[in-house]
């Protein structure tokens, strides 16, 4: 008999229940090992798995009253939530996104698990895969932008990151597909408000990350707290036994988000916590966070009938099997030794990832600064704001470890007058500050403008129903534009902000997004010209918040705009087009595409076909660039959105050096789901676009014919 059968046997229903019960530890590391009740119930076998409780010798305790204490010794999971670093930082998901690189999502994953394995981490809740197109939601920071194929790509780079890609050694962090799912579309980008999207939608767009991540072997998934088309996700028994289990053959475990199941009852799905509990449980959710409503109250479901043994044995399975994938059995006390050498190299790769993921969206020649440049003012309310840095889910990072603008740039111009003043803060009313920053500038050869959000704006409950700049920003902005130095404006923030005035009148402006420890190098690098800025934006930027949800693979309309017909898809008083599309950023460098062709007519289904375009550098300094090739299926059964992302790759050109690059695209690529919601690929034309973005008016196009078998 296995060790998860025999234990199995073993067990009493408490102890059972036990392992199905995941508490927070709530402390940092300074703080008391664990709160008393959490000890208490840990020693009498009723807790599984502990969250937020991180440093060596707290885990140790709190492993030894598990491991010594209980009757059958079954250690407990230790959880945090290791989104973008434990204890070096990198940048946010959706800046790192930018760098459509999914050897860097690896490999800082995998730093991330090191450094948190190391401190006898055993589980993270990540990656965060809610595809979102809509900036008022706070948590479009955590995740991989509005693509869904973006959202695959990344979805298995930060699995394979964080779980190693060897299955016979033991993970070194198990890894937690999360929000399952569609949070990312809530009712006007309102945290844990209702969903609302259509069958397709699902299909097409929230739960291709998701498989992903469990096709690359993602051990857990989390549902999300959102009730989606009528049912709660931790009541969801359609797309969690039914999808994950029956149609993905998910045996991970599957857990609640923190108190979600208790929040059934609110969600109006269940009379009390008894039901609650069954409810959560016939539908598919293993491990319970928070609510406590597993342990107290499966006893009376089961007495009730609304529960049977097998789903509590089969739940119990899961969670054990988990612990067995880890190791813990054999050493409950596991941490992975950390290389010597480690820290200073993942510091090296927080400087590239920040560099890398910083966005350069307007410059009117101001960028890089011209080594003239003698005197600068910094002024802002981020220009020294080291936790800003870090941005929401910082895990174990500290300010202490950030370097800010004004310290980078100070490192970078050793010979430069640099003077700094916030101005204002970032929220509240207070513009007392704004006249001594404008006596900055004065006499300033260039103006660093530091503005956005603090890291406590984006994440979760951070969502905003206005983009633009918090607080008195804007007439901070506006008094220093007008004193007449050239100026470029650093934007931190965790989604895309509206601020089409800024745009117009700054002669540069960087989406800094949160970029982790290094931020301020790597946005001195980039100021001075040191780095050659190449991330793109992998979400598209907005002009007004009513633009909003807005993404580049909308669907057509049968009046698609037209300036000479008002009854066209149109506003009054804003243009369709965005602030930036999807792919958007600039470079020091020009690059320019040409030729793009497919070395075939027609597409079946045995043999990809091969499209190639030539990649040519316009410039004197070498560069990296971004392309992307969209699709069209022109006619088909279910009308496919306009353009849709089938690949991308990137190239690093020397100065003025021409490329050519190749993509496989094979038929599979244009498979769609069906009416019936079975994928299909249909016979028809194609058309295949090559672009640096998704700006329509400046793709290359090419035609294929697609005939199926
Ligand atoms: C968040 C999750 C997170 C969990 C544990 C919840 O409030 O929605 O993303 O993993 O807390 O910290």
């Amino acid at each position: 008999m296995s060790r998860i059968d025999c234990l199995l046997r073993a067990m009493t229903l408490e102890e059972k229940l036990g392992q199905l019960n995941l508490v927070t530890a709530g402390q940092a590391v300074t703080g008391p090992v664990v709160c008393g009740d959490t000890t208490k119930d840990i020693c009498a076998g009723r807790v599984g798995g502990v969250f937020n409780l991180w440093g060596l010798d707290a885990l140790a305790c709190a492993q030894r009253s598990a491991v010594e204490e209980t009757r059958l010794g079954v250690p407990l999971l230790f959880g945090l939530d290791v989104l973008h670093g434990h204890r070096t930082i990198f940048p946010i998901p959706l800046a790192e996104t930018g760098a459509f690189d999914s050897r860097l999502w690896e490999r800082t994953a995998r730093a991330a698990a090191l450094e948190a394995a190391s401190e006898g981490i055993h589980l993270t809740f990540a990656p965060m895969l809610d595809v979102s197109r809509d900036p008022r939601w706070g948590r479009i920071a955590e995740g991989p932008g509005e693509d869904p194929l973006v959202g695959e790509k990344f979805a298995q780079a930060k699995v394979r990151g964080f779980q190693g890609d060897d299955f016979s050694r033991f993970y070194p962090l198990a890894a937690t597909a999360k929000h399952f799912c569609a949070g990312g579309a809530a009712t006007a980008g309102r945290d844990y408000a209702a969903v609302d999207v259509s069958e397709r939608a699902l299909h097409e767009v929230y739960l291709p990350p998701f498989r992903a991540a469990l096709e690359a072997g993602c051990a857990a998934v989390m549902t999300a707290f959102n009730n989606v088309n009528g049912a709660p996700m931790a009541a969801q028994r359609r797309l969690l036994n039914g999808y994950l289990r029956r149609r993905l053959k998910f045996d991970g475990v599957i857990m609640s988000d923190y108190t979600a199941i208790a929040e059934l009852v609110e969600h109006g799905v269940a009379a009390d916590s008894v039901e609650a509990a069954a409810i959560a449980l016939k539908a598919g959710v293993d491990m319970d966070m928070v609510s406590g409503v597993y342990l107290a109250h499966l006893p009376e479901a089961l007495d009730r009938c609304l529960v049977d043994m097998r789903d509590i044995d089969a739940a119990v399975a899961r969670v054990l099997q988990l612990k067995d994938r880890l190791g813990l059995f054999d050493d409950p006390y596991r941490v992975v030794r950390l290389d010597a050498g480690a820290k200073e190299t993942h510091r090296r790769l927080a400087l590239e990832a920040a560099r890398r993921s910083a966005t350069l969206l307007t410059n009117r020649g101001l960028l890089p600064l011209s080594a003239n440049v003698r005197r600068i003012a910094i002024i802002g309310p981020l220009a020294d704001a080291g936790a800003d840095m870090l941005g929401p889910w910082s895990a174990a990072g500290g300010a202490e470890n950030c370097v800010t603008t004004f310290a980078g740039l100070r490192r970078a111009l050793p010979n430069c007058e640099i003077a700094h003043h916030s101005g204002v803060a970032i929220e509240g009313d207070d513009e007392s500050g704004i006249a001594p920053a404008c006596a900055l500038v004065k006499g300033a050869d260039a103006v660093v403008l530091c503005l956005g959000e603090s890291a406590g704006m984006s994440g979760e409950a951070a969502c905003r129903a206005a983009l633009g700049l918090p607080g008195k920003q804007r007439q901070l902005a506006e008094r220093v534009m007008s004193a007449g130095a050239p100026t470029v404006a650093l934007l931190f923030c965790g989604r895309p902000l509206a601020v089409p005035w800024l745009f117009e009148r700054a002669q540069a402006v960087v989406a800094a997004w949160f970029l982790g420890d290094r931020a301020g190098e790597a946005i001195a690098d980039i100021l001075t010209g040191r780095f050659n800025p190449s991330a793109r934006l992998a979400v598209t930027w907005p002009q007004e918040v009513g633009q909003v949800p807005i993404f580049y693979s909308a669907r057509s309309t049968g009046r698609p705009f037209d300036a000479a017909n008002p009854y066209t898809s149109r506003y009054l008083d804003c243009s369709n087009d965005p602030q930036f599309p999807f792919g958007h950023g600039l470079s020091f460098s020009r690059t320019t595409l040409s030729n793009l062709r497919v070395d075939c007519a027609e597409l079946n289904t045995s043999q990809p076909a091969k499209v190639r375009v030539d990649v040519r550098s316009e410039s004197d300094i070498a560069t990296e660039e971004t392309i992307f090739l969209f699709a069209r299926d022109r006619i088909a059964s279910v009308a496919r959105p306009l353009i849709e992302l089938k690949d991308w790759t990137k190239v690093a050109l020397q100065p003025r050096e021409t490329a050519t690059v190749d993509f496989a695209l094979s038929a599979e690529a244009f498979q769609f789901p069906g009416e019936d919601m079975e994928p299909v690929v249909e016979p028809g034309d194609v058309d295949i676009f090559a672009g640096l973005s998704a700006d329509p008016d400046r793709l290359l196009s090419a035609r294929l014919r697609i005939v199926c078998a």
